[in-house]
């Protein structure tokens, strides 16, 4: 294990693969300015979600967890015209900022930031009939994991993406002495994700700049094939 070759290698890919970006690099400053956890998605992270949307020609996401909008910004740019992203942020001071880095990206056409606990915006959305989301990106508190992805589920278009951050925690995860609450809460969703029919699941680990970490991506389809 060792985490400085990691980030050297995450470094290297960055460098090549993904260049600096003036706006980017403006949130993340903007981030640290305001006290803000470091806590965003590393870079060639960002660039793997954005590639992930275009792969995928998803028009509609909604990510749980804004803090200053790294992530959000990253997605957003993928999508095509008429896109749209809804992010949902429990902080008011992260949703301010993170509206104001949006608004810098020239994004706040297609981003809307929901300000309030998680759970209450998604029942929000399903309440008021939201249009159905075609890609989700989690990555808020762990340990209500299970409870987005049951509030998720009901909005969803057939084939929509689920992808949640941070199921590896340095290993918590597969570790039967940690009770942390986040890593209880991780497996709680990847049961969810097991046991659940019209998901079909895979988790993959990652190092680098963030340490390691990983993260499940799902696919939901509701109809059953018989093949
Ligand atoms: N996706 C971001 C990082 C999100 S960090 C990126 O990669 O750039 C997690 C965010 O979730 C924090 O801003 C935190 O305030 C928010 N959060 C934590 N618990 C929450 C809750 N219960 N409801 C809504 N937001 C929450
Ligand atoms: C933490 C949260 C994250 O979403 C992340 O990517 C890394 C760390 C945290 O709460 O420590
Ligand atoms: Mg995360």
């Amino acid at each position: 294990m060792n985490e400085k070759v990691w980030s050297t290698v995450d470094d290297y890919f960055s460098d090549a693969l993904v260049g600096s970006d003036p706006v980017l690099d403006m949130v993340v400053r903007s981030s640290a300015e305001h006290g803000l956890p470091a806590i965003h998605v590393a870079p060639t992270q960002g660039k793997l979600l954005n590639l992930l949307v275009r792969l995928h020609g998803s028009q509609r996401i909604l990510e749980i967890g804004t803090l200053a909008g790294y992530s959000a910004i990253w997605l957003a740019r993928a999508l095509g015209s008429g896109g749209s992203l809804v992010s949902l942020e429990g902080n008011s001071l992260h949703a301010r900022l993170s509206r104001q880095n949006i608004e810098s990206a020239g994004l706040s056409g297609i981003v809307e930031v929901m300000v309030g606990a998680a759970i209450d915006s998604l029942d929000r959305l399903i309440e008021q009939g939201t249009e159905p989301f075609d890609f989700v990106f989690i990555d808020a508190d762990k340990e209500n994991n299970d409870i987005y992805l049951g509030r998720v589920l009901q909005l969803l278009k057939p084939g929509a993406v689920i992808i949640a951050d941070n199921v590896v925690r340095k290993g918590g995860v597969a570790d039967r002495a940690n009770h942390d609450a986040d890593v209880e809460g991780v497996r709680r969703f990847i049961k969810l994700l097991a046991d659940d029919e019209r998901l079909d699941s895979t988790a993959i680990q990652t190092v680098g700049v963030k340490g390691w970490d990983g993260f499940s991506i799902s696919i939901y389809q509701p109809q059953q094939s018989d093949d």
